[in-house]
């Protein structure tokens, strides 16, 4: 047996206490956001965890990158026709949540996906690198493929064709805006006695704040 029991520490970096949380948890997001990318000790601060309900009932969590936020809610960027794109077409409910060790927190937030407009896809799709697009274009997402060659085949073909040319979005990669029900922080404190905060959204866009049990 692979024995992890005495894999343990106390969290003591920080605190999360009532004086600190504003009525809207975008706010706070943005603050712990700003916090964490200065705290410094994370890699890919924007890596974030999607979870989703599969066409097959079981649920499926995978990393990717947060890229823009407001007080709307949170954006990423994928294959629409992925198995995440299948999973969100037909039940858009899904959870995002962010670990970062450095500082000891964590964000759950459950919200609805909606995908973003197509100015907004073609704009953030205009704004990578030439590299990237033509790895979204020729990467039909979550396929079965024979082996690598035929990727890197793929690609060296589309290099050629669009030498002169830019490279256009497909219709099916784009945003998902997730729009979020609750939010919930996460603060490690000593003793296990850690801080949750947590928000529920309730009607007319005012949210409900709880402190829960550890
Ligand atoms: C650090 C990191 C960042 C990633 N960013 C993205 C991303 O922004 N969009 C994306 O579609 N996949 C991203 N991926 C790949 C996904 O984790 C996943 O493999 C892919 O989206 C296919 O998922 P699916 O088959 O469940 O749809 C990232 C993976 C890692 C580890």
């Amino acid at each position: 047996m692979n024995d992890l029991s005495d894999f343990r520490k106390s969290y003591e970096k920080s605190e999360l206490l009532e004086h600190m949380i504003p009525e809207d948890p975008m706010n706070l997001f943005h603050r712990w956001f700003c916090e964490v990318k200065d705290f410094g000790g994370v890699d890919e601060v924007n890596a974030m965890t999607v979870s989703t309900i599969g066409l097959d009932g079981f649920p499926k969590a995978r990393v990717v990158l947060l890229k823009q936020y407001n007080e709307e809610g949170f954006i990423f960027y994928t294959n629409y026709h992925s198995e995440k794109g299948r999973a969100i077409a037909k039940n858009p409910q899904l959870c995002l949540s962010f670990f970062w060790p450095s500082i000891e927190r964590q964000i759950i937030i459950k919200g609805m996906a909606e995908p973003t407009s197509k100015d907004v896809s073609d704009n953030y799709f205009a704004s990578r690198p030439k590299g990237s697009q033509l790895g979204a274009v020729v990467s039909d997402q979550s396929e079965v493929i024979p082996n690598r060659n035929y990727l890197e085949n793929k690609l060296h073909q589309l290099e050629i064709d669009t030498e002169n040319t830019e490279v256009n979005r497909p219709e099916h990669w784009g945003g998902y805006l997730v729009k979020p029900i609750s939010v919930e922080f996460w603060q490690g404190r000593p003793n296990r006695l850690h801080d949750r905060i947590r928000y529920n959204l309730q009607d007319e866009y005012s949210w409900a704040i709880d402190r829960l049990a550890p």
